[in-house]
């Protein structure tokens, strides 16, 4: 049976994916960054695996900042050579790029200090999730940390995931269908297919699969920051970002 192209591999989807800011300026780009850096330490001889990597914008800021090796893979072919094509010369051989899908990937044992993945869950429906916990907390050294950024679920619940106005003009986010975990399509760049699952399933699944929970931030943006920006007013009305750091003891 014929495969279907993953999202980011369709042109029309890969085009306007580039186009958005955190594509444009990497990590200048990403509001909750500051705080997931933060929540990640010092990376120093560390060896690191960035799922779900994208563009490779952590792989390189991994290895720049002194990660001994990375190892970083993705579904898409297209985001993988692009990768490779931004990552600068006296950085390739520490980081190793491969085309791979988390539905089924097999990991190494014991061998990363770090496990990172931004915004890439949420592609993956809840068995292929709790699969994937089960590898990664094998794939970790004891004591090493596993940090990652998803679609908040108050964000992926909603069957359309954008503020209403009532008729006082309050702005309200329409919070639907939370108890109903599973695919969700919605139209952002063109339509997109992800995977809704409450923060119980995501905080459940992290502690059966032997996983210390060590910080959890819902990120908003403070008052301040919708002073300077009065586009991120949706981001004081719900979270859109769940953070999530934990250990293999
Ligand atoms: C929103 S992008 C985030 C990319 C990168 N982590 C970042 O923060 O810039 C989501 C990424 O997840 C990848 N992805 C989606 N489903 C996947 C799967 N089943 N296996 C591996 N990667 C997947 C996509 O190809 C895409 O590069």
């Amino acid at each position: 049976m014929a495969q279907e192209t993953p999202l980011y591999d369709r042109p029309d989807f890969f085009d306007a994916y580039l186009t958005l800011p955190r594509q444009q300026k990497g990590h200048d780009g990403a509001p909750e960054w500051p705080t997931l850096r933060e929540m990640i330490g010092a990376i120093n001889n560390q060896e690191v695996l960035d799922l779900g990597c994208g563009l490779g914008w952590y792989s390189r800021h991994a290895v720049e900042s002194g990660a001994s090796t990375v190892d970083a893979s993705d579904i898409s072919s297209k985001m993988i050579q692009r990768a490779k094509d931004m990552t600068p010369e006296g950085l390739q051989s520490r980081i190793n790029y491969d085309v791979s899908d988390l539905n089924d990937l097999v990991l190494k044992t014991s061998t990363y200090d770090l496990v990172y993945s931004s915004l890439t869950f949420h592609y993956l429906p809840n068995e292929s999730f709790t699969r994937l916990l089960k590898e990664i907390y094998t794939s970790l050294k004891p004591g090493g940390r596993f940090v990652f950024s998803v679609e908040h679920p108050i964000y992926t619940s909603p069957s359309n995931p954008s503020l209403e106005k009532l008729a006082d003009g309050r702005e309200v986010w329409p919070l639907n269908n939370y108890a109903e975990e599973g695919l969700r399509e919605t139209n952002w760049l063109g339509g997109v297919k992800k995977y809704h699952r409450t923060v119980t399933t995501y905080l459940k699944g992290l502690m059966d699969a032997g996983f210390v929970i060590r910080d959890f931030v819902e990120w908003m943006a403070k008052r301040e920051d919708v002073e300077k920006n009065p586009q991120w007013i949706a981001e004081r009305h719900r979270p859109m970002f769940l953070l999530v750091k934990v250990e293999k003891l």
